[in-house]
């Protein structure tokens, strides 16, 4: 059987983390992988997941089955946190591992519910598009965003969503949207909802990075006014970034609907495509997000945390877009995009030069980790960027 079987290809950002570790040069930038980075160049855990990680230890007396939703109490804290503290929409949700997993529940429940297709903003996440398809949704995209001048085409987006048909789903970024990290106004959030609401859209919010962007009330605004808005929609959560909790695979996804009954069926539809896949969720992240947010203690000292690494970005992006000076036609819009991803004007063999001359790594796309910077090399690292 093997033999039938073709070598796939490493996934190019995950194969970028070996090529940047055999790399021995002592003054190398990795500005490759997604993950949050301080100022020594570490992905930490946050405080107030090892003081919770105590708490688990101590206490935890099984490791017996929990449910194939999950555990509830994580669902509904996440949820306040997402949706806020009263959403008034009627939801239901799942755990998932990650919100990998989150999507890939997602586009089951749209092909299952007799939905072929999805629309997906250009550029997205390079993950995206292959769920989608592993799903075996049709994929079709829209305008986002434009690299030269690193402008958000939001005319262009709604226009082509004019041609979406009703049930169509349609992929939306909560916050700090991977790659290019151009923000959404809150005016740009209501014409998107006006336009979801107008031709019968169902949206599938992907929340990957609330906290990052424009702190966790803000980076969930855009989200809690269309779900307040439609009949129905999707919203996958990850708890990778915004608790530190990468490998834990820790997400959720909720649907919301019209009442709370079709929420409900809903959720009983995920549970079966779940049962028939992973079965059940891995449960150590949502005990440490769950211990996390019902104590008033260490919600506090996590949401301090990471507020402290929004503004380190915010920090190091205006640095990096300031020591960039006139490099591109709108490098000032670096300086005020949100979260940790930008989408700089590169060729990839411009990306090559960098990595090969300099030991500055990113993927051939040109997208950028803000985090991956140190603020006492950004000046050093702006000029490699400006010598090419
Ligand atoms: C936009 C977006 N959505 C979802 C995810 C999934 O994250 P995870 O599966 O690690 O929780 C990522 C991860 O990089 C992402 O960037």
């Amino acid at each position: 059987m093997f033999d039938r079987l073709t070598r796939q290809p490493d996934d190019p950002l995950l194969a970028l983390i070996g090529i940047f570790k055999a790399d021995p040069r002592p003054d190398k930038v990795d500005l490759g992988v997604g993950v949050y980075r301080d100022e020594a160049g570490h992905s930490p855990i946050f405080r107030a997941v090892k003081a919770a990680e105590r708490i688990i230890w101590e206490s935890q007396d099984s490791k017996s089955y929990v449910a194939p939703e999950g555990d509830q109490r994580f669902l509904d804290l996440l949820w306040s946190l997402v949706g806020g503290p009263a959403p008034s929409v009627h939801a239901a949700g799942v755990q998932t591992p990650g919100g990998s997993g989150a999507l890939r529940l997602a586009a089951d429940l749209i092909r299952q519910a007799g939905t072929g297709k999805i629309w997906l903003g250009l550029p997205s996440w390079p993950n995206h598009a292959g769920i989608f398809a592993a799903a075996g949704l049709e994929v079709e995209t829209y305008p986002y965003f434009d690299v030269p001048s690193q402008t958000l085409q939001l005319d262009s987006m709604l226009d082509a969503l004019r041609r979406a048909q009703p049930g169509d789903a349609v992929l939306i970024h909560a916050c700090c949207h991977n790659p290019s990290g151009a923000p959404l106004s809150a005016d740009d959030w209501t014409r998107i909802t006006a336009m979801i609401t107008a031709r019968g859209l169902v949206p599938l919010i992907d929340s990957a990075y609330q906290g990052f962007g424009a702190g966790l009330d803000g980076d969930a605004a855009g989200l809690r006014m269309l779900i307040a808005a439609v009949p129905e929609a999707l919203v996958a959560v990850s708890c990778s970034k915004s608790f530190g909790l990468y490998r834990e695979r820790t997400g959720a996804l909720y649907a919301v609907a019209a009442s709370q009954a079709a929420a409900d069926t809903a959720r009983s539809n995920l549970v079966a495509i779940a049962r028939t896949s992973y079965s059940m969720p891995p449960d150590h992240g949502s005990a440490i997000v769950k211990t996390i947010l019902g104590s008033p203690d260490l919600r506090r000292d996590w949401s301090e945390e990471l507020e402290s690494m929004r503004l380190r970005l915010a920090t190091l992006r205006r640095a990096f877009a300031e020591a960039l000076g006139g490099r591109w036609s709108n490098t000032v819009a670096i300086g005020v995009q949100e979260g940790m991803f930008s989408l700089l004007p590169l060729t990839p063999s411009e990306v090559l030069t960098l990595r090969e001359k300099s030991g500055v790594y990113m993927p051939t796309s040109g997208r950028i980790n803000v985090a991956g910077l140190k603020l006492s090399d950004v000046t050093r690292v702006a000029g490699l960027f400006k010598s090419l």
